[in-house]
């Protein structure tokens, strides 16, 4: 078994709990967006760090975890058994924990930067949408009610929307372009249906 297939089954036994916006298959896609921007890279870039950052960067998010300091432990202590080098391990953790849209931080690698941007494509476009939602659920918040700042349709305007101006590479960018233009499209359709101005008469 490769190292990355032991990331992988770790990873999953973490977010096996996880059905909405964090779950695994997140997790999955966030690792082959990287190494695909990775790979359209002109500098060298660590594929494997790419990898292992985006298969883990959730496990270690207060939404998914209650004991982060623990949690954080846990992943440095099982990507050393699995035989990551201490130099690895510390550009990994470091990349995970500075990617997070809410700390407004930038992980200041080529790999992080990479991990961050391929993180923010799954925020922008129609999986997007349905993460916001399943998310915006479990939290018993509303779609959408005018002047309800908590909605998930609040959470287009107050983030989605701004991610494509934040991307630091250009292969994420372009990915971007199509997904947000289909989010621009859906909000639109969204608010005629809701307002019901699609009706005829
Ligand atoms: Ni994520």
């Amino acid at each position: 078994m490769t190292k990355i297939e032991k990331v992988m089954i770790y990873a999953e036994k973490k977010l096996v709990t996880e059905v909405t916006a964090h779950d695994f298959s997140h997790s999955v896609r966030v690792m082959k967006l990287a190494e695909y921007i990775g790979g359209k890279s002109k500098l060298k870039v660590d594929i494997e760090i790419l990898k292992v950052a985006g298969l883990t960067h959730d496990i270690i998010d207060k939404k998914v975890t209650n004991n982060v300091d623990a949690t954080v432990d846990e992943l440095i202590d099982t990507l050393s058994e699995i035989g990551y080098s201490q130099e690895d391990v510390a550009h990994v953790l470091n990349i995970i924990k500075n990617m997070s849209y809410s700390t407004g931080r930038t992980p200041n690698t080529l790999e992080g930067k990479i991990v961050q941007d391929a993180d923010r494509l799954e925020a922008i476009g129609a999986v997007a949408i349905a993460r916001t939602f399943a998310y915006g659920g479990s939290k018993n918040r509303r779609l959408y009610e005018e002047g309800d700042d908590m909605s998930s349709i609040a959470h287009f305007y107050d983030k989605l929307l701004l991610l494509k101006d934040g991307l630091n590479t250009e292969a994420a960018k372009v990915i971007a372009k199509s997904r947000h233009e289909f989010m621009e499209n859906y909000l639109k359709q969204f608010l005629k249906e809701w307002h019901l101005e699609d009706l005829e008469g």
